[in-house]
């Protein structure tokens, strides 16, 4: 291809340093391409023709060359695209993912246990109620005559679904459902010689007109004590003794005349106000906090359950949980706790 030996000889010796250069670069600024291109002004007249042309050829081979080469390197071979993957796994970067910051048991659900674990400590076992129930539960077995205005109270949402009897189950409105269940399935605790002593939290369903104090879905906690020679002294000790406990300062016990179908006599109760002990404050008013029903379960309820109410008798109460922790931490709107406003859950936790 090239006439003149010197132009082959160096093509030979380009093309050695061509295929051992890192950077094949290099041979175009090699000092042996540039003494053969400094030598053109140097050839004499016969050859200077012939020799510019083929060192000119050959410096246009390296030229090709080094690009076909640099082409080559900004060739990388990228992985398969997955295209179902949710994001473009061939980036750097990870996408950004939610965050992993613990979260906290709800302010209900801590109130709850804190509430168990302190009646645990005077004896009782928890059961948690059902959120569907028959209207046996609800009402028949609770004493709750048919038809009796008192059903109207408990006023919930009826589902489509029959029990038995052909009435709708219901989302139960107290959790005094599960009365009549403790009672007969441990009223052989009665003839060995121990108490039934069960309290009862949940969650209950009310169709209310929402505001400030009243909320379609909230919690309560029931309790139960049956055993021999039972009396209301011992209901309101027991009120007392835990009530002076969730408060964490010693608290008197008020009651007053209510009715319930379920209970006889039926009570009210309040505790003295834990914050101003009775004076009156901005959380009691005058001194007293309303805080729930209580009483003597009712000697049908008894009979209900197989229990004899001449030998036994028994004591029962419900609160609002909700309405505990919201007078213990000065809460203005009971809809926060089902509002689901990390704002507020994170001040509780
Ligand atoms: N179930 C009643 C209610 O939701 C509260 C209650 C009152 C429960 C008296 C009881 C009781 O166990 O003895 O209004």
């Amino acid at each position: 291809m090239y006439k003149l030996k010197v132009v082959k000889d160096a093509h030979q010796v380009l093309q050695d340093l061509f295929e051992s250069a890192e950077d094949k670069a290099d041979v175009l600024k090699s000092k042996e391409l540039g003494k053969l291109l400094a030598g053109i002004k140097e050839q004499p007249k016969e050859t200077i023709a012939q020799y510019g042309k083929e060192v000119n050829v050959l410096k246009q081979e390296f030229v090709k060359k080094v690009k076909q080469w640099q082409a080559d390197q900004s060739y990388e071979e990228k992985p398969s695209i997955d295209v179902t993957a949710p994001f473009d796994f061939n980036q750097n970067s990870q996408p950004e993912t939610l965050g992993s910051a613990a979260g906290s048991m709800h302010p209900v659900t801590s109130a709850q246990k804190e509430m168990v674990d302190l009646f645990a400590r005077m004896g009782f076992a928890s059961i948690e109620s059902r959120q569907l129930d028959s209207q046996y539960y609800m009402f028949d077995s609770l004493n709750f005559p048919d038809d009796h205005p008192a059903r109207d109270h408990y006023d919930t949402f009826l589902l489509e679904e029959k029990d038995d009897k052909n009435r709708p189950l219901v989302a139960p409105s107290h959790t005094s459902t599960m009365q009549i269940r403790l009672l007969k399935k441990y009223k052989d605790n009665l003839k060995n010689g121990e108490p039934i002593a069960f309290v009862v939290p949940g969650r209950v369903f009310r169709n209310e007109d929402l505001d400030a104090r009243h909320e379609h879905t909230f919690h309560q906690l029931e309790g139960i004590y049956v055993a021999e020679g039972v009396t209301t002294a011992n209901l309101v000790a027991t009120l007392k003794e835990w009530m002076s406990g969730y408060f964490k300062k010693e608290v008197e016990i008020k009651t007053q005349p209510f009715y319930f179908p379920f209970t006889e006599p039926s009570l009210e109760f309040a505790i003295s106000c834990p914050f101003c002990g009775k004076a009156g404050c901005k959380v009691c008013g005058e001194g007293w906090l309303e805080l729930g029903g209580c009483g003597m379960i009712h000697p049908n309820v008894l009979k209900e359950a197989g229990i004899d109410p001449k030998k036994y008798s028994g004591f029962a109460w419900g609160f609002g949980t909700e309405r505990m922790v919201m007078i213990r931490y000065g809460i203005e709107d009971v809809r926060h706790f089902m509002g689901g406003k990390l704002e507020f859950l994170r001040q509780l936790k």
